[in-house]
């Protein structure tokens, strides 16, 4: 019998090996399904460690029990929900879960759904704030045809593509090289009757602040009263949503504000669990026009739906349940206080080197975002490619417009950076400045920008 020497060494010796992988069409053969699996793990080595990267929110461990209950839950479709009652279910009690996290009056009343991440929610938040403008002015006998959103050069791009994908007029208020958020005069100078709603961040995506979220509602509230023009506010807390709440619990920036009408948080990020998945929130039911709730039966049942998408998979929300009834509110606060204590130890340490301004020290949130006090010699771009060479990724980039002279490297600190992580990098840090100390005269990278 001849032996076929694919199936003697399937997957390092066989002819796999040294054939050219199929990369732009589907090859006409088979494959034995160990060389598939190590031509491509093997080929995801050569990117980036998702320990050392320090440019991402988003989760990169979770339990051993939660990876098996992901893995035995792939194949649910999310949106089977005659089929999968319990995945529907469960989804609802994450909603309620969050709401109630974000202090929403009345349980009974507030209205949420699982997305794929902050960007499908903030999308969904736009179109419930769109259709509740051009209704309103409707009715008035306005017209409607030319909303704005005010919000502050410190948003995430998702904000100018849902503007622009949704024909919405974007009202910047620009930044100052050395403020990077915006203030409330800022915002009320900008707002008028076409305006469906104003954004708040809790945690921008450059220096991870938190805008002053309350007083821009108080602010809102006052021009409520005094010109009968009620605009809604929309909190964008993709990464501080699940940061305040057990942190700094005092401050208020969630559905305990009136003009707070919805918001959105990733519950990769902080929320602790794989991507993608995010939640949109709504204060009320009523906040969700009806015009923009799609009804079917295809599958034999009637089935209400606002989402951008139907199919997709359910297993993240039983992982963000997982984490819910697992670590519960003591659990959360320890691993985010863990995560910040480390940020400010960090940020102590660029510190001491004396070469850095620090933008956040962690005094908030988990990061350490700073500055080269001199780049006359080499900039942040040169810098993170140095410590880059050790395996680590940390962004560098201008800040927004009209912040753009600063250049911001900004390291987030998730679950497994530990203090001794803190201080390899710290380190790290130290050696890549001697070296570009020792060999360079200028700055030879180019400092990406991040934004618009
Ligand atoms: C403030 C803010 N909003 C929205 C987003 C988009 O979130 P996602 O990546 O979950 O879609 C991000 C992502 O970093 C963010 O920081």
């Amino acid at each position: 019998m001849k032996r076929n020497s694919d199936s003697i060494t399937p997957a390092f010796g066989s002819r796999y090996m040294t054939d050219p992988i199929p990369k732009h069409r589907l090859p006409e053969n088979s494959m034995d399904p160990r060389a598939a699996y190590h031509l491509i793990h093997d080929e995801l080595q050569t990117q980036g460690n998702p320990t050392l990267n320090m440019a991402s929110f988003v989760t990169t461990v979770m339990d051993e029990e939660c990876d098996r209950l992901i893995a035995e839950n792939l194949g649910v479709n999310y949106i089977d929900t005659e089929v999968y009652r319990a995945n529907l279910d469960i989804q609802n009690r994450c909603v309620s879960i969050i709401a109630d996290l974000f202090n929403a009056p009345d349980l009974d009343r507030a209205w949420g759904i699982e997305c794929v991440g902050s960007s499908e929610a903030v999308m969904l938040a736009m179109l419930t704030h769109k259709r509740a403008w051009q209704e309103r002015r409707k009715a008035a006998g306005k017209p409607y045809d030319n909303p704005n959103i005010v919000m502050g050069n410190d948003v995430h791009l998702v904000w100018n593509k849902g503007c622009v994908y949704f024909e919405i007029e974007q009202r910047l208020i620009p930044l100052h090289p050395d403020r990077f958020t915006i203030t409330a005069d800022e915002v009320m100078n900008r707002v008028d009757e076409n305006t469906i709603c104003v954004v708040g961040v809790l945690g921008t995506s450059y220096t991870f602040d938190y805008d002053p979220i309350k007083e821009i509602n108080d602010a809102l509230v006052g021009f409520k009263h005094k010109t009968g023009i009620d605009i809604p506010l929309h909190t964008d807390g993709a990464s501080g949503a699940f940061i305040a709440p057990f942190l700094n619990p005092e401050i208020e920036w969630d559905f305990r504000l009136e003009q707070v009408k919805s918001i959105n948080v990733s519950g990769h990020k902080y929320g602790l669990v794989y991507p993608g998945i995010g939640w949109a929130i709504w204060r009320d039911v009523d906040d969700i026009p009806k015009s923009l709730v799609t009804e079917t039966n295809v599958l034999g049942f009637i089935e209400r739906s606002f989402s951008l998408n139907f199919s997709r998979g359910g297993a993240m929300i039983l992982a963000q349940y997982y984490n819910f009834i697992r670590l519960g509110r003591e659990g959360y606060t320890r691993i985010q206080n863990t995560m910040r204590e480390n940020a400010r130890y960090l940020a102590k340490g660029v510190r001491e080197i004396g070469k850095f301004d620090i933008l956040n020290g962690g005094e908030l949130t988990p990061c350490c975002c700073c500055k080269l006090k001199d780049e006359s010699k080499y900039n942040a771009a040169d810098l993170v490619g140095t410590l880059a060479q050790k395996g680590w990724i940390v962004p560098a980039f201008s800040l927004p417009p009209a912040a753009q002279s600063v250049n911001a490297m900004r390291m987030n600190v998730k679950e497994t950076f530990s203090r001794d992580m803190a201080d390899i990098l710290i380190k790290d840090i130290r050696n890549a400045i001697d070296k570009l100390e020792a060999v360079h005269h200028k700055p030879y990278a180019k400092v990406g920008t991040h934004h618009h």
